[in-house]
């Protein structure tokens, strides 16, 4: 059994391109078929930089889900969610920001770097302030120990890291807690127990990290704890208090090696795109009127595939074979430039031709897409309850 659960979240900033599906929804495709997963689309984030024109992100929301349904998330086996419609994000964001001190927001280096990058904005907001722990909360609320994220998002899971540590630490401890982990122990049966005690005292007093992943495994598998008790087993095997918010680690999504059209990265503000819903006829178009190295300028003046850009689409889609044939023929003219293109629309066309025909019925049907959602939020809504009955108890928020 996999104690493991992924979440990701995507600002709705347009149709997807091939950039993102080489990039993110291709690894989010994998990553349904190991583990539980959570994929929601981040439009409070989108409005931190996006708050003047917010008929933006209604329009992009539904496009967004349709793109990823397109590329093979599947709802069957990730929950596909919007993050306003689970409004316990917000809830637990303003909570968690009574204990954060102010530096660590200010820490983050995405904050001075886009304040800097988006300049046309005025983004000295308390929202975009707080934007790197409304991700922490977008986390935490759902226990996720796995969070796919580019390289520039990894500071912002350590800062949910150091989040949910300073919060187990400050609320964790509850009354009579020794006393409690011991009769939840006691659940697991005698011999488990016994042994779960003994990791821990292994791992307690020589640091014994075995120990701890044993003792992780067999609290895990134990299948009589319920899930509190199981967490306070998880925060007393740690020697804290109660593990009320579990810490994640950043899953590095590698970047994504897909060129655009003129060779830079594949990116909607050089216009340079190839959208996951192009037809045939606009992929070839495209692919045609790409630039090649601009030494060949006629058919008969050989060319080098280092210096143009549509080498770079032979390195993601065509086997070594074709390779060979390029150099051959580039080098030595044996090939035109439009033939030597020929190989990389068939095979652009085979990938998106089910992207496209997918994204088709959930355009021609939209409740589909609707009612997706709306299941998923509902699923969402649930796990995310869970998480603040406890925080807010925690808190002396419970009342009851
Ligand atoms: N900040 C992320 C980005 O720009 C999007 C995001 C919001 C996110 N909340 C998240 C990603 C939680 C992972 C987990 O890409
Ligand atoms: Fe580029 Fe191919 Fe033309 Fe060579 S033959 S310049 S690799 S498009």
């Amino acid at each position: 059994m996999s104690s493991e659960r992924v979440l990701s979240g995507m600002r709705p900033t347009g149709l997807l391109h091939l950039g993102h599906y080489h990039g993110v929804l291709k690894n989010w495709v994998k990553l349904q078929n190991e583990f539980p997963c959570l994929f929601f689309v981040a439009d409070w984030h989108a409005l931190t930089t996006h708050y003047d024109t917010p008929e933006v992100i209604e329009a992009n929301v539904w496009d967004m889900v349709v793109d990823w349904l397109a590329a093979g998330v599947d709802p069957e086996k990730a929950t596909l969610f919007i993050q306003s419609r689970v409004p316990e994000h917000a809830e637990l964001h303003l909570l968690l920001s009574m204990s954060t001190p102010l530096g660590w927001l200010e820490r983050v280096p995405t904050y001075k770097d886009q304040q800097e990058k988006l300049s046309e904005k005025d983004l000295s907001t308390y929202g975009f302030l707080g934007y790197p722990l409304l991700q922490s909360a977008d986390i935490l609320i759902y226990r996720a120990t796995q969070v796919p994220v580019g390289e520039d998002q990894v500071p912002h899971i350590e800062l949910t890291r150091e989040v949910a540590r300073r919060f187990n630490h400050m609320y964790g401890r509850e009354p009579g807690f020794e006393e409690k982990a011991l009769e939840a122990a006691k659940k697991m049966g005698g011999k488990r127990m016994k042994a779960y005690l003994e990791l821990r005292n292994a791992f307690q007093e020589r640091g014994d990290a075995d120990a701890l992943a044993q003792a992780k495994a067999l609290l895990a598998e134990s299948q009589s704890l319920g899930a509190s008790d199981r967490e306070r087993l998880y925060g007393y095997l740690e020697g804290g208090g109660k593990m009320i918010l579990a810490e994640p680690k950043a899953l590095l999504t590698e970047a994504s090696k897909m060129p655009g059209l003129d060779g830079q990265k594949m990116s909607k503000s050089y216009q340079n795109t190839l959208s996951l819903r192009e037809t045939p006829d606009n992929i070839a178009q495209k692919i045609r009127r790409m630039p090649t190295d601009p030494q060949r300028v006629r058919r008969t003046d050989p060319g080098n595939p280092e210096k143009c850009p549509v080498w770079q689409l032979h390195e993601v889609y065509s086997d070594a074979a074709t390779k060979e044939w390029v150099k051959a023929g580039c080098t030595s003219a044996g090939i035109g430039c439009l033939e030597c293109k020929a190989p990389i629309i068939d095979s652009v066309v085979a990938e998106l031709t089910p992207m496209r025909e997918r994204a088709q019925m959930y355009t021609e049907d939209p409740s589909l897409v609707k009612r997706i959602i709306h299941d998923g939020c509902a699923k969402a809504r649930e796990y995310a309850d869970q998480t603040m009955v406890d925080v807010r108890k925690a808190m002396g928020l419970s009342y009851s």
